[in-house]
Order: C-alpha cells, then structure tokens, then sequence
C-alpha cells in the first residue's frame, strides 16, 4: 500500500503530462459561504440569503444549533438525491430571484460578473459556486494569451463561465439546449453590463453542434464542457454522460486549434472517479504536449471547517 502524492508524470511524445489528484478548494467569495454541514444538509450563504439543501455526503454533526438551521431564509426539501424533486419552503415569502456577483482575479483586470442566484427546480440556485476555481483558471489561460481566443462552452447554462471568458478576452460560443437557461443567461449578461463582448448563443443539443462544428472545419482555441449526468437536447435527443462522454471527448479534440490553450472537464452526481474522466481526456488529447490536472472540486466552510466534494474534472493545459 501506498499514498499517492500529487505527482507528475511525463510520457513524452504521446500524451500530455499527468498531475493527480488535484484537490482544487475553495472557501467562497463576499457573495458565498459554505456556513455548516451536516446531518445530510448544507447551510449556505448566497449573496443576501441563507440557503438549506440536502446534501448526502455531509454524514457529520452540523456546527450550529437547529435554530440557526430553522432561521434560513430558504430550505429546499423533500428530496434526498439529485434525481427526485422537491420544493422551495421560504421562511417568509421572498423572490425569486437576487443580485449576486464574482470578482475575476486581479492578473485578469478589475471585472466582476453579475448574475442572478435563483430558486430553481430540482434544489439548484442558477450556478454552481465550487466552478469559481476554474473561472479562475481559464480567465488566467485566456489573458495570458495576449490575443483574442475562441472559447467553446458546452452546457452552458446561466453563463457565468462564458462571461468570465469574454471578460478575460476571448470570443465565446455559448451552447445550452434549454432556452430557458439561455434567457437567464442573457439577462446575467445585461445584469454584467457586457452586451458588447461577443458572446454567441446557441440553443442545440451539445453533441449535435460539435459534430457539426466539426464537419465545417471549426475550431476553438479553449474548451469548457461541465455536462450533467443525464440531459436532454431541444429535439429530445439524449443526453447520457457514460454512453456518450467519449465520442464527445474525441470530437472535441478535433476542434481544438494548433495552438489551443486549454480544455476544462467537469462532471458531478456521477457515479464515478476523477481517474475515468482523467484516462479519457488523456486518450483524447494523446499527440499534445502540456498538462493534464484531474481531481475534485471542493468546498470548505468559512472559518476553514469541514470540506465537502462537490464534483470531479480534468482539465488540459497548453502551457501548464
Ligand atoms: C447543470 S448545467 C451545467 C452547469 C454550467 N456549466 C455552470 O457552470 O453553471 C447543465 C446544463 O446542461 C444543459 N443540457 C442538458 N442536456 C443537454 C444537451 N443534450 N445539449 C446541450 N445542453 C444540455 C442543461 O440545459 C443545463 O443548462
């Protein structure tokens, strides 16, 4: 038996280099706290609400008293896993909507993306906050390029990563097959004041347009793909992350420009390690140099409590 400490390895001339695990942690920004976890639920803080969800990895005891829990200003409930439905219960009758905001690193410039937090079904809030850690990556990649590169986000859903991309510099083509999430997105863009920055819009099935993409000779210059475990596309086509991630992945490699920057996998509710999705971006980036970082996104609570994992990724760089 071994431990196995963030290590890289180097195959040279076939695969891009290899750095796992990778625990990528953050502990929220002014407008995100992870308060307390615990008994199956999360306490969180977004923007001007306290917010309940149930959360299965939190098997420990929460911090604070019940009251404390009691007094949030939302709880969603009713549902145990990420498949079943719930509902919303306020504890006084509330929006549905509130501002929310997210400073780009200081290297990126001064910008902060705005956008709404909203009580969605199925217990989301309108973004997941654990991305912040690759918001900041890739707005670093896409600066650092000293030009404008074409980013690709895949299942895009409320923008913020698209926004963060644009507002890094790039020129982004934004792919979500829900109209709805694309209308929420296009208010966070007004919301951000950047109707300027070229942002395009794409309602299609995700795997649909790459192919697409792929037979006019399209290419990108970055990547971001963050799919749900099951999705469906605007003309029903499905959506299934283990039957379909693969050939997803290879099309993908084949957009990537020559001098592509970077590509960003992330993956949650699965069934499954970060060494699956690790594997496979390094089957389908084989020929590239750079690196591949894989591990897990997580979340400790303010006052460097206990960590939850929210997510696994893998994620390539030109230049890492
Ligand atoms: C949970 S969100 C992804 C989170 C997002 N990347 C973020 O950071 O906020 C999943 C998104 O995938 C979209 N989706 C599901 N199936 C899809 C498909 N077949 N093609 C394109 N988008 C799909 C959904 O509409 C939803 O907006």
């Amino acid at each position: 038996m071994r431990n196995i400490p963030p290590a890289i390895s180097k195959d040279p001339g076939t695969k891009p280099a290899a750095r796992w695990p990778l625990m990528l942690e953050t502990e929220g920004w002014p407008d995100y706290a992870l308060i307390d976890s615990g008994h199956g639920r999360k306490l969180e803080r977004y923007g001007r609400y306290r917010i309940v969800r149930p959360e299965a990895q939190a098997l420990w005891t929460p911090r604070l008293s019940e009251a404390e829990w009691e007094s949030a200003d939302a709880h969603f409930t009713g549902a145990k896993d990420e498949d079943s439905d719930g509902r919303w219960r306020y504890r006084k009758p509330i929006g549905e909507t509130w501002p929310m905001a997210w400073r780009l690193p200081r290297a990126v410039g001064e910008g902060e993306v705005r956008f709404l937090g909203r009580f969605t079904a199925f217990r989301h809030v309108g973004f997941f906050p654990e991305q912040e850690m690759h918001w900041a990556w890739f707005a670093q990649e896409i600066h650092a390029a000293k030009r404008q590169p074409k980013v690709l986000n895949l299942f895009g859903y409320t923008g913020i990563a698209s926004f963060v991309a644009a507002m890094a510099g790039a020129q982004v083509t934004h792919v979500d097959a829900s109209k709805k999430a694309i209308g929420w997105a296009r208010e966070n863009q007004e919301m951000s004041g950047i109707a300027d920055l070229p942002v395009r819009w794409i309602v299609d099935d995700a795997m649909k347009f790459v192919a697409r993409e792929v037979r006019r000779g399209s290419r990108y210059d970055g990547i971001i793909l963050d799919p749900p475990k099951f999705g469906r596309g605007p003309n029903g086509e499905v959506w299934d992350i283990f039957e379909r991630l693969p050939e997803m992945m290879r099309l993908c490699r084949q957009l990537l420009s020559d001098d592509a920057l970077f590509l960003c996998l992330s993956a949650y509710s699965i069934r499954a390690s970060f060494m699956a999705t690790h594997e496979l971006t390094a089957e389908a980036l084989s020929g590239l140099s750079g690196t591949i970082e894989s591990g897990e996104l997580l979340i400790r609570e303010e006052g460097g409590g206990r960590t939850l994992s929210t997510s696994l990724f893998s994620r390539w760089s030109r230049n890492g």
